[in-house]
């Protein structure tokens, strides 16, 4: 049975700052940001913009009634969640109007979030063959205003439905996992911001892509030649390249130039939004087959490295289904990226370090000057967060 990735959409909040902006203000050089981390905008939401309101925001425009009553499983895998209790699937069910008899849960391992869930979804179809699970990748990524990190935060949600007989891309039954317990990145319970040693974050990445990668050549056979393209979970832009590069210097000039053609344009939707942690390498994917003029075929083979802090790695591989183009949301996808709002220096910091209130009674939120989006979170009431839809 043939399972896999049957619709996909994104969504980021549509308040960003310029990096060149952001670096001229910081006293350093733009170059830094824009060609030596990779960067051009970072998204920033306004804190009506959360887990769950962006996982629904990105869900909507892909689900129609069929789908409602077919979802028997909706993961999130996000590491920035709103309740130690709670999951964001299940007020995403709620929002979404998905039918009863499902199960909704969160999971958690950094930015590995997401591909646990779409692991676990590919599992759930093929034990029940007909039905339909949602996966959904959302986060706000934030390590502090003035921080060496700062320039690679982000946020957004991507949101996958699974069935069989997909129609973009299948997914092969062949990946090869990796885990160590190692301190990168990490976020203990009582803080906003993560705590990264960026060199070592750097270096565990690339190391964890190549040992993985070895594993998984000789478990499935495939050579890097066999390969379109790669997706990468993408921190900031250039940080794929680094772990591409090492495997493609026994390439021939012909495959290299193609893997590293289609790797920027992996790369363009994250250049403009950002570390969206979980869902990240679901963005490449979906800024590759967006941005490529046709030269990607049905049956292509495109290999995908899931990299979570902390750290777990996996690398799987999956084939474009005959007409996959027909239903990408290029065009949506594009609008959303252009159509944002542009804030000043004042305003992002402001955006940055306003709290959501923690006390007893109710709290309404209203941001609608900068926040435009479908759902988005509108009040907290005795600590409950109330969610509405914009008409
Ligand atoms: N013009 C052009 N390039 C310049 C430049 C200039 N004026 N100044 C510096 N550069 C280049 C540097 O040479 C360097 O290039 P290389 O990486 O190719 O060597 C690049 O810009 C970055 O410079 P620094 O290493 O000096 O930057 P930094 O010390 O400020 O830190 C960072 C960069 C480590 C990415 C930091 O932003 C950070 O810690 N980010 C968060 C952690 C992260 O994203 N880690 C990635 C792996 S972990 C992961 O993937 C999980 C996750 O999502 C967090």
């Amino acid at each position: 049975m043939l399972i896999g990735i049957d619709k996909m959409n994104f969504f980021t909040p549509n308040t960003y700052i310029d990096l060149v902006t952001l670096a001229e203000h910081r006293g350093i050089d733009p170059n830094k940001f824009t060609v030596g981390i990779g960067q051009s905008k970072m998204a920033v939401p306004t804190i009506t913009q959360d887990t769950v309101s962006m996982g629904a925001n990105a869900s909507l425009p892909i689900l129609d009634a069929d789908d409602l009553n077919k979802i028997d499983l909706i993961v999130v895998g996000t590491e920035t969640g709103i309740d130690e209790s709670k999951s964001s699937a299940s007020f995403i069910h709620q929002l979404l109007n998905i039918q009863p008899f499902a199960k909704s849960v969160e999971v958690k391992h950094a930015c590995y979030g997401a591909t646990a869930g779409l692991m676990m979804a590919k599992d759930y179809i093929k034990a029940h063959p007909g039905r339909k699970a949602l996966v959904i990748g959302s986060d706000i990524s934030r390590y502090g205003l003035n921080t060496s990190g700062e320039v690679t935060q982000g946020a957004g949600a991507v949101a996958m439905l699974i069935s069989e007989n997909p129609r973009i891309l299948e997914i092969e039954d062949t990946s090869v996992s990796m885990t160590e317990s190692i301190f990168d990145f990490w976020r203990p319970n009582y803080r906003d911001t993560a705590i990264v040693d960026g060199k070592f974050s750097n270096e565990a990445y690339v190391k964890f892509f190549t040992t993985i990668w070895e594993e998984f050549s000789t478990r499935s056979s495939y050579k890097i030649a066999d390969f379109k393209a790669f997706c990468f979970h993408l921190p900031y832009s250039k940080m794929g390249k680094k772990a591409l590069l090492p495997v493609l210097e026994n390439e021939s000039q012909e495959v290299s130039d193609l893997l590293l053609t289609n790797y920027e344009l992996s790369t363009d939707y994250t250049r403009n939004i950002g570390n969206i942690y979980t869902g990240s390498l679901y963005l490449s994917l979906m800024s590759l087959l967006d941005s490529d003029d046709n030269t990607l075929k049905a049956n292509d083979l495109i290999g995908f490295f899931s990299y979570g802090s902390g750290a777990v790695g996996e690398i799987f591989s999956g084939r474009l289904v005959e007409g996959y183009e027909k239903h990408l949301l290029k065009d949506e996808h594009q609008a959303m990226i252009n159509n944002r709002y542009d804030l000043s220096i004042e305003e992002y910091e402001a955006i940055f370090t306003k709290e959501l209130p923690k006390t007893d009674g109710i709290h309404p939120l209203s941001e609608a000057k900068y926040d435009k989006s479908h759902f988005y979170l509108s009040s907290i009431s005795e600590h409950q967060r109330h969610y509405n839809e914009r008409q």
